[in-house]
């Protein structure tokens, strides 16, 4: 009677001892997954090591940019692709490599080449949500006074309330809605091209912009230099080449409705397009487009002008944005039309 108690006592603790061993394994095997998942696109900086301002060591020359927008005059798609190709100089010896990039800019993939050709993977390290600042950390030191070429894929969101491109959105005269995308900051604007993708978004860092834009067939697209649309069974691309460096700052392009064709107007050497709503907007003054343009807008013989509603207002270079109310009120007090109105 006593041995067999003293057995099922053995047995118990012996049954007890199995499962901790069994639990203790499995929590091992979690615990394995959990810091592995968590070193994966974590940051390896603290957040001390990325400066306010981007140094004057990287500095590009040429961004080559695709971006692809799903959305078409009738439906919404809030979700965009890109890539870019940054063409830059290390000017000195440098550990590190720092953009600029919004919030809402997600890196899919990033690649650094050097002037041998060879390609690495930079590893992602802190990034300063308040300034906007990313670092990454190459390989191996950039070597000074080296060309490099960085490409990333990445994408974005569109209608983020901390700037970037965003639907806007009118009415036809039979009540329906369309949607055009805008991207452009204001005139004393310093930077914002961070919010539409990766870039040195800063005065110091000027380059050209190429851009390749897929877009739905339903929409014209432009920017600050002319346009060329390139037509596929696929799909349908604006292609915009830069003949000169602008600041970040000035990059602005629009996407609009086919069926919103422009006034063109020839004058002081410029091809004036205005695009807007002839239902709403008798006439836009080539005069006032003229006086208040970008300074560099004569070096690139055209100026494209979107009025709609609720648009900001900008002048950059070849492209001008006006609010239609703006453009209302102006034309009241130009006389063009009656101030009964
Ligand atoms: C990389 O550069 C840093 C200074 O920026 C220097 O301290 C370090 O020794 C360099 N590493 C190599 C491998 O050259
Ligand atoms: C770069 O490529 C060359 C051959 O193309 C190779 O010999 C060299 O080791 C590579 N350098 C690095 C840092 O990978
Ligand atoms: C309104 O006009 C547009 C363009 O003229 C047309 O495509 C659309 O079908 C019309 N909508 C209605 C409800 O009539
Ligand atoms: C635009 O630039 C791209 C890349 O630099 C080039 O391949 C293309 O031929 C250029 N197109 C025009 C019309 O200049
Ligand atoms: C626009 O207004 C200007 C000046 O008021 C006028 O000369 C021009 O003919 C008008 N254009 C159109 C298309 O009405």
């Amino acid at each position: 009677m006593r041995v067999q108690k003293i057995r099922h006592r053995f047995e118990c603790n012996l049954r007890f001892l199995l499962t901790w061993l069994i639990l203790s394994a499995v929590a091992c095997i979690i615990y394995v997954f959990v810091v592995f998942g968590s070193l994966i696109n974590k940051t390896v900086l603290p957040s001390n090591n990325v400066p306010s301002t981007i140094p004057y060591i990287t500095v590009p020359s040429e961004y080559n940019v695709f971006l692809q927008f799903n959305s078409t005059p009738e439906s919404i798609n809030r979700v965009y692709t890109g890539s870019i190709q940054m063409n830059f100089l290390a000017r000195d010896v440098t550990q590190q490599l720092f953009f600029h990039r919004g919030e809402k800019v997600k890196i899919s993939s990033i690649t650094l080449q050097n002037s041998d050709g060879n390609t690495s993977t930079p590893t992602a390290g802190a990034y300063d949500k308040s300034t906007g600042v990313q670092a990454y950390i190459p390989i191996s030191n950039l070597t000074s006074q080296e060309n490099y070429i960085l490409r990333i894929n990445f994408e974005g969101e569109l209608d983020f309330p901390g700037g970037g491109p965003k639907h806007l959105e009118y009415a036809l005269p039979n009540g329906t809605t369309r949607y055009s995308i805008v991207f452009g900051n204001t005139v004393t604007s310093s930077s914002g091209l961070r919010y539409l993708m990766p870039c040195l978004d800063a005065t110091d860092f000027p380059a050209v912009f190429n851009f390749n834009i897929r877009h739905s067939s339903r929409y014209r697209v432009i920017s600050n230099f002319p346009g060329r649309i390139q037509q596929s069974i696929l799909y349908t691309a604006t292609i915009f080449n830069s003949t000169f460096a602008m600041d970040s700052s000035q990059v602005a392009l629009a996407l609009m409705d086919v069926e919103l064709p422009p006034v063109t107007v020839q004058q002081n050497g410029l091809t004036i397009n205005k695009y807007y709503r002839k239902n709403v907007v008798s006439n836009i003054s080539t005069d006032r487009i003229i006086q208040f343009m970008a300074a560099k807008s004569d070096q690139i013989e055209k100026i494209d002008v979107l009025a709609l509603p609720s648009l900001t207002a900008i002048q950059q270079p070849g492209i001008t944005f006006y609010d239609e109310n703006d453009v209302l009120r102006e034309n009241v007090d130009l006389g063009s039309i009656g101030s009964s109105l």
